[in-house]
């Protein structure tokens, strides 16, 4: 018999169910809440009332769409954290009440190793050990990772996540959220040395990304002084010069962490390794730093289900299941 396993994703601002088969992924039905954008940013409050709205039909389309009856799943997974708390609360109640109902294992997922464990979605997919800088909203981490279930997190940020810092210095630009997409459009047209901005190094392998919003934003307050009209005649070149120390920030910990451990086998994932210089940054280092590394679909760098369906699916195989009385944790570690 196959096994089929239903995941549910719900931890920030996209309502997201998959269908995993025999470690296939059949389906990734994503959907997206509008409802932040009018206020720059995630409202936790109306993510909550939203995955409550988007979790139903999302579920109902995946099973349809993968052809898989109720009756036949194996095992119900959902992220368990990290996240927003209400926003957690909705899909793990659910996926409680959905594996009770039907009387179904249930498989509880850390989002953050279910971004990493994207790679195994599709092939070539990262041999063990690898590295992976896994960016996003909440998080920037750099994590060995041993095998499908083992991971150590050897260096991360100490105040804000680089997609946070993307959002923030956007908001600050006046660009629509969410903005790290923006900004890396706009990078595309800039000069990325028009500008120069303070590269913080933090010790050891951890980040810090609070610094260079700050300078951002004194460097625009002066600027703006003498030219009312500044950001709008730089726009793209603050953009593309933000963009690449942001890039270069977590370039330089990156190569760092490889040369240490000496690994070469190399893999981004989150929603910032959609990211246009990012990406093309890591295929320049594939030739310099002799790596061979790994790079996301698009559809798979933002929150998905599919990422954590994928994660279910090697729980399932170890028999890591968890039990009904489980709660979500909106700090969860690796
Ligand atoms: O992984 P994700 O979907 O959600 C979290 O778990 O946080 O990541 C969302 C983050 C946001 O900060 C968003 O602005 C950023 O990923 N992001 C980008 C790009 N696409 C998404 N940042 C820079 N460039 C992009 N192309
Ligand atoms: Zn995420």
């Amino acid at each position: 018999m196959s096994c089929n396993i239903l995941a549910i994703e719900s931890s920030c601002d996209e309502t997201s169910a998959a269908v995993i088969s025999d470690g296939k992924i059949l389906n990734n039905i994503v959907a997206t809440q509008s409802v932040h954008e009018k206020y720059g940013g995630v409202v936790p409050e109306l993510a909550s009332r939203a995955h409550q709205q988007h979790l139903v039909p999302v579920v109902s389309e995946a099973l349809k769409s993968s052809g898989v009856d109720k009756s036949a799943l194996s095992a119900v997974a959902f992220t368990r954290g990290p996240g927003l708390m209400g926003a957690l609360l909705v899909g793990v109640s659910f996926a409680k009440s959905f594996a009770h109902a039907l009387d179904l294992p249930l498989i509880e997922v850390n989002h953050m190793e279910a971004h990493v464990l994207a790679h195994f979605i599709e092939k070539p997919s990262p041999s063990f050990p690898f590295i992976c800088l896994t960016v996003s909203g909440g998080h920037t981490q750099l994590v060995r990772v041993s095998s499908h279930l083992e991971m150590e997190i050897l260096g991360e940020t100490l105040d804000d996540a680089v997609g946070e810092a993307f959002d923030k210095i956007a908001k600050i630009l006046g660009l629509p959220y969410p903005g790290g997409p923006q900004l890396d459009k706009l990078a595309g047209n800039g000069d990325p040395d028009a500008f120069t901005f303070p590269l913080s190094d933090m010790k050891g392998l951890d980040f810090s990304f609070s610094g260079i919003k700050t300078a951002v934003l004194y460097f625009l307050k002066k600027n703006l002084k003498e030219d009312p009209d500044f950001i709008a005649r730089n726009l793209e070149d603050i953009c593309a010069s933000v963009q690449q120390t942001l890039i270069a920030m977590l370039m330089n910990k990156l190569i760092r962490a490889c040369n240490e451990s000496e690994i070469r086998e190399v893999a981004i994932a989150g929603g910032v390794s959609a990211n246009s210089g990012l990406r093309k940054a890591l295929k320049e280092s594939a030739g310099e730093q002799g790596w061979k590394v790994y790079l996301p679909k698009l559809e798979y760098c933002t929150d998905n289900a599919a990422m954590v369906a994928m994660a279910a699916h090697y729980k399932y195989q170890a028999g890591q299941f968890c039990g009904l009385d489980i709660s979500p944790l909106a700090r969860m570690k690796i």
